[in-house]
């Protein structure tokens, strides 16, 4: 398998922009400095309550990045005509609550058919990848595949968050079943959620996923090294638990 695409998620350099109601920084500038750096795509939440990325700033990446644009995004009709406006590469349906601080487990890919259906057949029908963040459960990745999505996102949250030895292979073993499940179905499979240079070493080992996408950790460790250093820094990450893993 080739060395996963990385997916840089410029929301966080908006959060900062957001919290002065400046001009800077800018999320574009980011962006541009990540592709630069190696980022194989640019991913950005637009938030129904606009909390970090504008409609602006998905407008000017669509017209300035050279890779791929990945909107995440709610199952809801104002968003889908976003998409259909901006036309990213490829659109993460995320689930979303107004109050949370972050996106805070995956879709339900179940509970959400009757939703879900129309929005991946538009979206498909408009020639836009659609990928489904989902927790790494086995009938949720059967449900997505089933819905016709051509990419599923597993959430990594909770590996990330587990402390103890045993608690994190199993999460980590979550991934893999999961993981290997969607590969075995044909669906691209991609992994994100709470990932940094320590623990994204043992994702990218089990060799199963073709993306990452990572913010959060990138963003803040720009503050001390640079964007651009903070990108290279994740690539090597990724490429040392993959050249464990062979
Ligand atoms: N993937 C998805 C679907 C997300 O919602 C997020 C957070 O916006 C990320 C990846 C990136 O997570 P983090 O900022 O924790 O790296």
């Amino acid at each position: 398998m080739k060395t996963p695409r990385l997916g840089v998620n410029v929301d966080h350099v908006a959060t900062l922009r957001q919290a002065r109601g400046t001009a800077y920084p800018d999320p574009v500038a980011a962006a541009l400095l990540a592709e630069g750096a190696g980022a194989d795509q640019i991913t950005v939440h637009l938030r129904e309550d606009r909390r970090h990325i504008q409609d602006r700033d998905v407008r000017l990446l669509r017209q300035t990045i050279q890779t791929r644009l990945n909107l995440e995004m709610a199952v809801t009709d104002e968003m889908c005509e976003i998409a259909l406006g901006v036309r990213p590469d490829m659109v993460t349906l995320v689930p979303e609550k107004r109050h949370e601080r972050t996106t805070e487990g995956g879709l339900d890919a179940i509970g959400n058919r009757e939703s879900l259906v129309p929005l991946i057949q538009t979206l498909h029908h408009e020639g836009i990848v659609v990928s489904l963040f989902i927790d790494p459960h086995e009938d949720q990745v059967r449900a997505s595949q089933a819905l016709g999505a051509h990419s599923v996102e597993l959430h990594t949250g909770d590996y990330c968050l587990a402390r103890r030895p045993a608690e994190r292979a199993a999460e980590l073993r979550k991934l893999a079943d999961a993981g290997r499940l969607a590969a075995d179905l044909g669906l691209i499979v991609a992994a994100g959620h709470g990932l940094d240079t320590r623990n994204v070493v043992d994702v990218a080992a089990l060799r199963l996923f073709e993306e990452f996408n990572i913010g959060h950790s990138i963003v803040a460790r720009a503050l001390f090294i640079g964007f651009e250093g903070a990108v290279i820094e994740m690539k090597a990450a990724i490429a040392r638990g993959c050249a464990e893993g062979a």
